[in-house]
C-alpha cells in the first residue's frame, strides 16, 4: 500500500544575522512532528530554508563591504551558519531552499506574470508608510502609535511606482477560509487577522519595488524587484518543483499539511498566502498554525536589544537532545513563553536527570545486578497482578493514543506532558515495589522481582518511542540499554504491550542526562557567552601610540596632497613594488614606488585619488625614483598583516593640500 503523504514547512529564515534559540524552537518542533509522522508510517517531506532577498539584506552587505550574495553566503554556508546549526540541532529537512536559488528564481518571475496576465496584478503608485527592517508598507490605520506595528520601530513616508497584487478581491473567500475552517490554528489566531486586517477592509498589495535591486527581477519591467514576500512565499511550491525542472514532488506534496510559522508572519501565511494561491487557481495549505514567540525578560529577542541567546552555546554545554526536549516541553507551542538559562537547567533536571535518566538508570542497574542483565522467561505474566502493576501497563498501554491526539492536534508540550506521567508513574513504581527488598530473598521473590523489572523495562521502551522525535539520539542510546532492536521501537509497537522479549539483553550504559550544577552551568555559559563575543570581533593589533611630541611648525612643514592615479604598474622583478604615475596638480606627472603589492593589484588602483606626502627627498628603489610616499593605515589582524591605502572622495581635485 502506497503511503500517505505529509509536507510540513518552517518559515523560510532572513540570514541577515546568525540564528537565534528563537528561530531554533521553530525548527525543532518542525522537526520533531516530522520525526512523529515518520515514525507514524508516512511519507514526509520537511522543507526549511532561507529567505535572502529584500533591502535589509541590501544594505547590511552594504555596510559589510561584501555583495549581497556574498554576505548571505556566509552566513547560510559560512562556519555556524544556518546550515551548520540545523546540522548541529539533528534537524532531518528533506530540502533546503535558497530563495535565490535560479530554479525558484525563474519559478517566480513566471508566477508573477501568470498573476498579472490573469489581472490579479496590475501598475499603480504606492504612497504609504513603510518599516524597512520588516520591509513591510502599512497603512495609517494598521501603525502602532506611529511605528511599524510588528517591530515598534519608526516607519518612513515613501512612494514609487510600484505593482499591486487585488487581495481586495479575495477578501471574501479569505474571510470565509479563515471563519468557517479549520485552516488557521490555534483558533485564537483567526480573530486576530479579522478583527486587525479583514475587517477594516483589506487593501490591494504593493508587490514590486524600485528603490533597491537585490530581489528577483519583474523580467517585464527593468527596474522593478518582487516584493520579498512574494518571493518568499512561493518557495513552499517552488522547493516541490512548481514551475521548475530542478524537482518533481508538486503532485505529489502540494498542499502542504501544514506551515508552522511565528505569530508575527500568521498575517502573510492566512491572509496574502491563500489570496495569492487563490489567483494562481492552486490548492490551499491545508493548516497555517501560528506559533509563539520565545521571550526573554518579556521582550522579543532580537539581535538589535543585545540578548540573543545562542543556540550554538547551549547546544555544545548541555546537548542538543536537552535543548531540544527543553524547547518542546517548557512552552506551550501556541503562546508565548518566557526563555531562561535558569529555566532550561531546571528541566534538564527534573525531567531528564532524576525522572527519565534515573528510570532507565535504576532499572537496567537491578536488571543487571540481580539477572546479569538478562531476565528469566516467563517474567512478563505473573498470576495476581497488584494494583501498582495494572495501573503502570494500563497507562503505559494507553500513551500511545493520548501522546496521538495531542501531536495531532499541534500541542508537542502536551504530549510530552502525557509521556512524562507513565515515566513518574514508573518511578513511583519502583518505590512501591522495592526490587532491593524484593531481592534479599531471590527464592521466595525472584520470580516476583523479574515482573516488576520487565513492567519497568516495557515502560520505558513505550515511553523511548514516544520521545524519539525529540531526542532522537538519546532514544538510541536508551534503546541499546534496554535491549529494543529496531522492530521494538516502531510506532505499531509503541501500542503493544509486552512487545520487548522476556529475556532481552539489557546493559547498563553511560547515564543518559546527567544532573547539572546550576551555579557552576551559569558560570560556564556566561564565560562561553564572553568568549564568543570576543572571537567575533577581529582580533586587531595595532601601533603603540608614540608618546614623543612634535611641535607644530614640524608638523607643518609635511605637505599631504591629493593625487589622483594616472597609472600604476607592477615593478619588474620587485614582489612587492608598485610604480604609480600621479597627477598631483602641478601638470606635471609625479612618480611615487610603494611596497603594497601584497595588498592590491595594480588595476585595483587607477582612478583612485589618494594621499601622499610630496615633500620627501627623492629616493631611488630598485633603480627607479620615487619622489614621496603614499599614505595608508596598517594593523595586524590574527597575525596577519593588514593594509588599507588611504583612499579619499573622488570630489577632492589632485593637488589640494590636507591639512
Ligand atoms: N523570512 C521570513 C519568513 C518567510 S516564510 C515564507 C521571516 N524570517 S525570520 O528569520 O525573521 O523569522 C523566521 C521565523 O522565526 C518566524 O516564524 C519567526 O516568528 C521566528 N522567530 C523569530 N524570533 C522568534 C522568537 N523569539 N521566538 C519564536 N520564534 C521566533 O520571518
Amino acid at each position: 500500500m502506497e503511503k500517505k503523504t505529509f509536507y510540513i514547512t518552517t518559515p523560510i529564515y532572513y540570514p541577515s544575522d546568525k540564528l537565534h534559540i528563537g528561530h531554533t524552537y521553530c525548527t525543532v518542533a518542525t522537526d520533531a512532528m516530522a520525526r512523529y509522522k515518520r515514525l507514524h508510517g508516512f511519507d514526509v517531506c520537511f522543507l526549511t530554508g532561507t529567505d535572502e532577498h529584500g533591502q535589509k539584506i541590501e544594505t547590511k552587505a552594504g555596510e559589510a563591504g561584501v555583495t549581497p550574495k556574498e554576505f548571505v553566503d556566509r552566513i547560510v554556508e559560512g562556519p555556524r551558519g544556518v546550515k551548520d546549526l540545523w546540522k548541529l540541532m539533528n534537524i532531518s529537512n528533506d530540502r533546503f531552499i535558497r530563495t535565490t536559488d535560479d530554479y525558484h528564481v525563474s519559478a517566480v518571475q513566471r508566477i508573477f506574470r501568470k498573476m498579472y496576465d490573469k489581472g490579479d496584478i496590475y501598475k499603480g503608485s504606492y504612497k504609504g508608510k513603510y518599516c524597512t527592517p520588516c520591509e513591510s508598507f502599512w497603512t495609517d490605520s494598521q501603525l502602532k502609535d506611529g511605528c511599524c506595528p510588528d517591530c515598534g520601530r519608526p516607519v518612513v513616508d515613501a512612494e514609487e511606482e510600484a505593482y499591486f497584487f487585488r487581495l481586495s478581491k479575495y477578501a471574501g473567500k479569505v474571510r470565509d477560509l479563515l471563519e468557517n475552517t479549520d485552516f488557521l490554528q490555534p483558533r485564537s489566531r483567526v480573530n486576530e487577522m479579522v478583527k486587525n486586517f479583514i475587517d477594516p477592509g483589506l487593501e490591494d498589495l504593493c508587490v514590486s519595488r524600485t528603490s533597491f535591486t537585490w530581489g528577483i527581477p519583474v523580467d517585464f519591467d527593468q527596474g522593478h524587484v518582487v516584493y520579498v514576500w512574494v518571493d518568499a512565499l512561493f518557495n513552499y511550491t517552488t522547493a516541490l518543483g512548481f514551475l521548475n525542472d530542478r524537482y518533481d514532488d508538486y503532485e505529489k506534496y502540494w498542499p502542504a499539511d501544514v506551515h508552522f510559522v511565528g505569530k508575527e508572519i500568521v498575517r502573510f501565511h492566512s491572509i496574502i498566502w491563500p489570496a495569492m494561491l487563490m489567483s494562481m487557481e492552486m490548492p490551499l495549505p491545508k493548516h497555517v498554525f501560528g506559533h509563539g514567540w520565545l521571550l526573554l525578560d518579556g521582550g522579543k529577542m532580537s539581535k538589535s536589544k543585545g540578548n540573543v541567546v545562542d543556540p550554538y552555546i547551549l547546544a555544545e554545554q548541555f546537548g542538543v537532545d536537552a535543548l531540544r526536549f527543553f524547547l518542546m516541553r517548557t512552552f506551550p507551542f501556541g503562546s508565548d513563553g518566557n526563555f531562561s538559562n535558569e529555566l532550561l537547567i531546571q528541566t534538564i533536571n527534573t525531567d531528564l536527570a532524576n525522572d527519565l535518566g534515573n528510570l532507565v538508570s535504576r532499572t537496567t542497574a537491578m536488571a543487571g545486578k540481580y539477572f546479569g542483565g538478562t531476565l528469566p522467561q516467563g517474567c512478563s505474566r505473573w498470576s495476581a497482578p497488584l494494583a501498582c502493576d495494572t495501573e503502570l501497563t494500563a497507562m503505559a498501554s494507553a500513551l500511545r493514543g493520548a501522546y496521538e491526539s495531542q501531536m495531532e492536534a499541534y500541542a508537542p508540550h502536551n504530549a510530552l506532558a502525557e509521556v512524562f506521567k507513565v515515566i513518574q508513574r514508573a518511578n513511583k513504581y519502583i518505590d512501591e515495589t522495592a526490587p532491593w527488598a524484593l531481592a534479599k530473598d531471590m527464592e521466595q521473590n525472584g520470580g516476583r522481582l523479574a515482573h516488576v523489572l520487565y513492567n519497568l523495562l516495557e515502560a520505558t521502551r513505550i515511553c523511548g518511542i514516544l520521545l524519539s522525535p525529540f531526542m532522537p539520539e538519546s532514544c538510541q542510546k536508551l534503546f541499546a540499554q534496554i535491549g529494543a532492536g529496531a522492530d521494538l521501537q516502531t510506532w505499531d509497537s509503541a501500542g503493544t504491550w509486552g512487545a520487548l522479549p522476556e529475556t532481552a539483553a539489557t546493559t547498563k550504559g553511560e547515564n543518559l542526562f546527567p544532573r547539572i550544577d546550576m551555579d557552576q552551568a551559569l558560570a560556564d555559559l556566561e564565560a562561553a557567552e564572553a568568549a564568543e563575543r570576543q572571537s567575533a570581533l577581529p582580533a586587531i593589533s595595532l601601533e603603540p601610540q608614540l608618546t614623543e611630541q612634535v611641535d607644530f611648525d614640524t608638523f607643518c612643514k609635511s605637505d599631504f596632497r591629493a593625487v589622483k592615479v594616472k597609472a600604476c604598474e607592477a615593478v619588474k622583478k620587485s614582489e612587492k613594488l608598485l610604480k604609480f604615475t600621479l597627477d598631483d596638480g602641478t601638470g606635471t606627472d609625479r612618480q611615487i614606488l610603494s611596497g603594497i603589492h601584497k595588498f592590491y593589484e595594480p588595476e585595483q588602483l587607477v582612478g583612485k585619488t589618494l594621499v601622499a606626502i610630496v615633500n620627501l627627498p627623492p629616493r631611488k628603489m630598485m633603480g627607479q625614483e620615487s619622489c614621496g610616499m603614499l599614505l595608508s593605515a596598517v594593523h595586524t589582524e590574527q597575525g596577519e598583516e593588514k593594509l588599507h591605502l588611504i583612499i579619499v572622495d573622488d570630489a577632492i581635485p589632485a593637488g589640494a593640500k590636507l591639512c
